[in-house]
């Protein structure tokens, strides 16, 4: 007898490994992932990118050896986003659908080499227009849905020719599920499957990512048509309405500051949920592991078993090769 008479001692299922592995709730393995790629014309060739610690800039043959790898260890899809040249962008972004892009050149030859890999594509226009707003701009600098909608089948109906097998919206274009999936059936491509980014907010955290595809806002920003982060009731409604327009899953952008979003989404519908851990949260961690401040891979590690918990079917990360050891 101890002088306190504890009926309940929740330490008793933590205090050995095994007792915990017993009661453990959530689990990372490698089938919850989504690798993303940024991709570069020309062959052997990789750049570092400074806001995302060990991730490079790769050629298409590159981005096959890596993605073979990580298949290999389980990761079921990769997400390639494409590096254009400034000479090829324009107005209208019309280089997002050519057939000879180096986005559709790269899902052609990787489905060839890895038919057994998904391969998901972003459709937006922002890396491939000139001002680097996510679709057509008016004189006033709004960005038009209606005529932005048209641009995104056109982007849709070309990766689905190249090969896609999962079309990912992720320009908050108001109706382009159901625009995509009318288009995408009138051509026979019944079994194109569509990932909508439903829940995604206007968000300082892309910076990473925007330099890393080298795009910048000409003027403006992106709050006209991505979420503002003080809303989670307008989430489950972006949601709802992308279901009824018949997307096949839905995502929530960026994950650790919209854990609670992440949860009632995954309450509100029984659409398989994902969550993209973008880069500015990989970016934080990492820089804070070179100062030393932190440990990253358990920092990153705990962050995802995190966004897992919240109720993430699946999980947009750059840090599977952070994460590698403890998977
Ligand atoms: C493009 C797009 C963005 C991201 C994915 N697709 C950036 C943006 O909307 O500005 C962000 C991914 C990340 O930050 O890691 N529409």
């Amino acid at each position: 007898m101890t002088q306190f008479d504890l009926l309940k001692r929740p330490r008793r299922n933590r205090k050995s490994p095994a007792i915990r592995s017993l009661v453990r709730e959530s689990f990372l393995r490698p089938s919850d992932f989504v690798v993303p790629f940024f991709l570069i014309p020309g062959e052997n060739r990789r750049e570092p990118i400074a806001a995302l610690p060990g991730i490079d800039r790769v050629t298409i043959d590159l981005f096959i050896r890596e993605a073979e790898l990580l298949h290999s260890q389980g990761i079921p899809a990769v997400a390639p986003f494409p590096v254009i040249d400034p000479s090829l962008k324009d107005l209208e972004g019309s280089e997002a659908w050519n057939e000879e892009g180096l986005l559709q050149e790269a899902i052609r030859r990787i489905k060839a080499e890895l038919p057994s890999l998904c391969v998901i594509a972003d459709v937006a226009l922002d890396p491939f227009t000139t001002h680097s707003h996510d679709g057509w701009v008016n004189a006033e600098g709004y960005v038009e849905n209606d005529l932005t909608l048209s641009a995104l089948c056109k982007v849709g109906l070309s990766l689905t020719r190249a090969g896609c097998d999962i079309l990912a919206p992720s320009d908050m274009m108001d109706g382009r599920i159901k625009a995509l999936r009318d288009s995408l059936d009138a051509e026979g491509f019944t079994e194109a499957s569509l990932l909508s980014y439903a829940v995604k907010y206007a968000s300082s955290f892309y910076g990473p990512f925007r330099s890393a595809v080298q795009t910048k806002l000409a003027f403006g920003d992106k709050r006209g048509y991505q979420m503002d982060p003080a809303n989670s009731r307008e989430a489950i409604r972006e949601v709802l309405l992308d279901e009824e327009e018949g997307a096949d899953m839905v995502m929530v952008k960026p994950a650790l500051p919209y854990l609670d979003v992440l949860t009632k989404v995954r309450e509100a519908t029984t659409l398989p949920v994902g969550a993209y851990h973008v880069g500015g949260e990989y970016a934080m961690i990492m820089a804070a592991a070179e100062k030393g401040w932190l440990n990253g891979k358990e920092a990153l590690y705990e962050s995802l078993t995190g966004i897992k918990r919240a109720g993430a079917d699946f999980i947009f990360s750059y840090a599977t090769a952070q994460i590698s050891e403890f998977l």
